[in-house]
């Protein structure tokens, strides 16, 4: 293929009809950004969010249970080597309390996320999935607890879990050597995405823009990546550094960057669930507004106990941390109305997607 020949407004054309492009093509369009490019590509994740989902911004309620974390990758704030963590971990009580709040709010869905902390059993966790089930069988229960064996996901599983978040954080072996301590390998963490899909999870990939060491090639890794998992959300923001890591001194991602990617993982995925993080709302007081309207639909609220948010810190000035912030659901509610959308309280199996997803239910054992 010749390089002469490619443009890139007529790439963008071809991913909207084809939603694939070869890596030299994705290299390309990524060498391409600006800000006339991004409007035109806008236009277009706009108008293919809207087929698929209107107005309709789903939510998901965060509860970050636990900031202990055996790992140490050099990016986040609580690897286990920042002594200066201050470690917390919710009990199973206080984990079902900010269910029932967020039940009485609206939430058909929680995410239950933390480090990868061993004091949890897979019986611990088979536990508290079962405890939310029964308590509120309407909603869903998505695990972010990193990886494990084939066997403790399909035990969660069992116990009732939906959907999991493992960001694959790069798709690109030497970068990912770059973020990561030796005992960490990209081959495990994407036999463990292709483990959970199998399983019968609904899944989320995902990476972080602009993280240090992070070139374009990189970037095509991830989407030829995704292209391949064909993952049922894909979570991305920027990277955010965090002042007692490693990467302290490294720059932050953008959030043009970020939003141009929004909207290309929407033409790519059309009917992916997409957030719009709070990542994204740290680095830009309207990040989150902006990625839904380049073609995000998804947002997720804080619901941990106010006490333990500012503990856990990924990256530097994370929002909704303060006492200000407790009903985060209102806030973004209404973040979400002044730019045209709606917030649904549903599970958020979307009616036309819900075809392309495992239906529990319905699953042959
Ligand atoms: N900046 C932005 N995102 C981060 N994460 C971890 N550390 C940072 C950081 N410094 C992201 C990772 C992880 C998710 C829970 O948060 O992608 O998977
Ligand atoms: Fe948390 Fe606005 S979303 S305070």
């Amino acid at each position: 293929m010749s390089l002469e020949v490619l443009d890139e407004y007529k790439l963008i054309d071809k991913l909207e009809a084809t939603h694939e492009l070869e890596k030299e093509e994705w290299i390309y369009l990524l060498e391409h950004q600006s800000k006339e490019f991004s409007e035109y590509l806008f236009k277009k994740s706009d108008r293919v969010r809207r087929e698929n989902y209107g107005t309709d911004v789903f939510v998901r309620g965060l509860i970050e249970f636990s900031n202990y974390c055996k790992n140490d990758c050099y990016y986040c704030g609580i690897r286990c080597g920042n002594p200066k963590a201050d470690r917390y971990r919710l009990t199973e009580e206080q984990i079902l309390e900010c269910c029932k709040e967020g039940y009485e709010l609206g939430f058909r869905t929680f995410v239950l996320q933390g480090g990868e902390d061993p004091h949890y059993s897979d019986e611990d966790i088979c536990r508290i999935i079962k405890s939310i089930k029964a308590k509120y069988p309407d909603c869903a229960v998505t695990l972010s607890i990193g990886e494990k064996s084939y066997e403790s996901y399909k035990k969660y599983y069992e116990a009732g879990a939906d959907r999991y978040l493992l960001r694959h954080e790069t798709a690109n072996e030497e970068h990912y050597r770059k973020l990561h301590p030796e005992n960490l390998s990209l081959e495990n963490r994407k036999k463990c995405l292709f483990n959970l899909k199998e399983i019968g999870y609904q899944v989320g990939a995902g990476f972080m823009v602009g993280s240090p060491y992070q070139t374009k090639e990189c970037i095509a890794d991830d989407m030829i990546f995704l292209h391949e998992l064909q993952p049922h959300m894909v979570g991305i923001g920027p990277f955010i550094t965090h002042h007692d890591t490693p990467f302290k001194d490294k720059e932050n991602g953008t959030m043009e960057e970020t939003l141009f990617l929004l909207g290309l993982i929407r033409l790519m995925l059309p009917k992916v669930l997409l957030p719009s993080t709070t990542a994204l709302g740290t680095i830009h007081p309207l990040g989150r507004e902006y990625g839904i309207q380049v073609g995000a639909n998804v947002v997720m609220p804080n619901l941990s106990p106010v006490g333990v948010r500012d503990k856990y810190l990924l990256y530097d000035d994370k929002i909704c941390t303060g006492d200000e912030s407790a009903q985060c659901k209102t806030c973004l509610q209404k973040r979400m109305e002044s730019i045209g959308f709606n917030v649904v309280t549903s599970r958020g199996d979307h009616k036309d997607y819900k075809k392309d997803i495992p239906d529990r239910d319905t699953k042959e054992e």
